[in-house]
């Protein structure tokens, strides 16, 4: 059967709050279930590219200087062919297409909007969601990345997704990230004839679930933020987080270290499985791979 890729943008308009470390886990989980994903890193630092260990045909790490050959701008507002971006990582069904620091330089800053708002192409706005489109029927999944920022990349990143979903700090300024959030895709879906749906916000880096600070920050979003809250916290990880882990995906700490799963990684599985309900069919791989042991313990 043909496939159709779904799209989920991770996007939260402030940074540093787990967009990078929880894209790329889920698209890892999703690929390690068996599932065919396309990762996009749309943050300037690169970092994704990173973790996923993006490499070139030949099976070497990707040099900075073949992904500054990308042209992302060209990518993300006129129609280009998307498979001359797509690249290898060291993970089976898993594919990237990069990002390394420096290349922000022809994009960000506000260049990215300047060079878009001076670009004299009438779908420019809709070129990624079509270069998008050229190779759906190649995956099962499509996770975007997201860069932080209220500006026209956080737009272009929005019509391309089907769904966007925002990791959150675990402090009580999310309300203006949702009221952002909800009035740009708004605005996109008018314009630009999508029907993107928000997911809302989940919280990461909780140190402890039973903290009494955290407590009541989830329940003041349980009453203010509605459907728009996903009580789903994502723990904070003390071994995940010292320097030397960091370069870890959360699944593969375990399973090459023989070590018990991190928190962080068991409620990201909760949240792709009950939340956003993207195993699907593909949870008895995962369970004949022992992941029963962290998850469904
Ligand atoms: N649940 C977690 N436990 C421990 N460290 C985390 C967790 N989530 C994110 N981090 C760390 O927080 C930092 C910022 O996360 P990052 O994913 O880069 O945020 P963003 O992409 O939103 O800027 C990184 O050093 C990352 O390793
Ligand atoms: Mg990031």
């Amino acid at each position: 059967m043909e496939k159709c890729a779904l799209v989920l943008g991770l996007i939260n308009v402030k940074g540093g709050v787990g967009k990078t470390t929880i894209s790329s886990n889920i698209s890892h989980i999703l690929s390690v279930a068996g599932y065919k994903v396309l990762h996009i890193d749309l943050d300037p630092q690169g970092s994704s590219s990173e973790l996923l260990k993006a490499q070139s045909k030949s099976g070497n790490q990707l040099s900075k200087d073949d992904i500054m050959n990308l042209d992302t701008f060209k990518l993300l507002s006129q129609p280009v062919s998307i498979q001359d971006y797509i690249f290898e990582t060291r993970y089976e069904n898993l594919h990237i297409i990069p990002n390394a620091r420096g290349v922000e330089s022809t994009y960000t800053l506000g260049t990215f909007d300047t060079r878009i708002a001076m670009l004299n192409y009438p779908n420019k706005y809709l070129a990624f969601y079509q270069n998008i489109n050229q190779i759906r029927n190649q995956y099962d999944y499509i996770i975007i990345d997201g860069q932080p920022g209220m500006n026209e990349m956080m737009k272009v990143s929005i019509i391309a997704s089907d769904y966007v979903v925002s990791p959150a700090a675990p402090d009580l300024y999310n309300l203006h990230t949702v009221d952002d959030t909800c009035n740009v895709i708004d605005l996109c879906n008018r314009d630009y004839g999508r029907d993107t749906e928000y997911l809302g916000f989940f919280l990461n880096n909780i140190p402890d679930l039973k903290d009494s600070a955290y407590l009541s920050v989830r329940d003041f979003y349980k009453e203010s933020a509605k459907e728009y809250f996903i009580d789903n916290p994502i723990r904070f990880s003390k071994a995940i987080n010292k320097s030397s882990l960091n370069n870890f995906l959360w699944l593969e700490y375990a399973m090459d270290y023989c070590i018990s799963f991190p928190n962080p990684c068991k409620d990201l599985l909760r949240l792709i499985d009950k939340e956003l309900g993207l195993f699907k069919e593909k949870k008895a791989v995962l369970l004949e791979k022992g992941i029963k042991e962290i998850y469904f313990d």
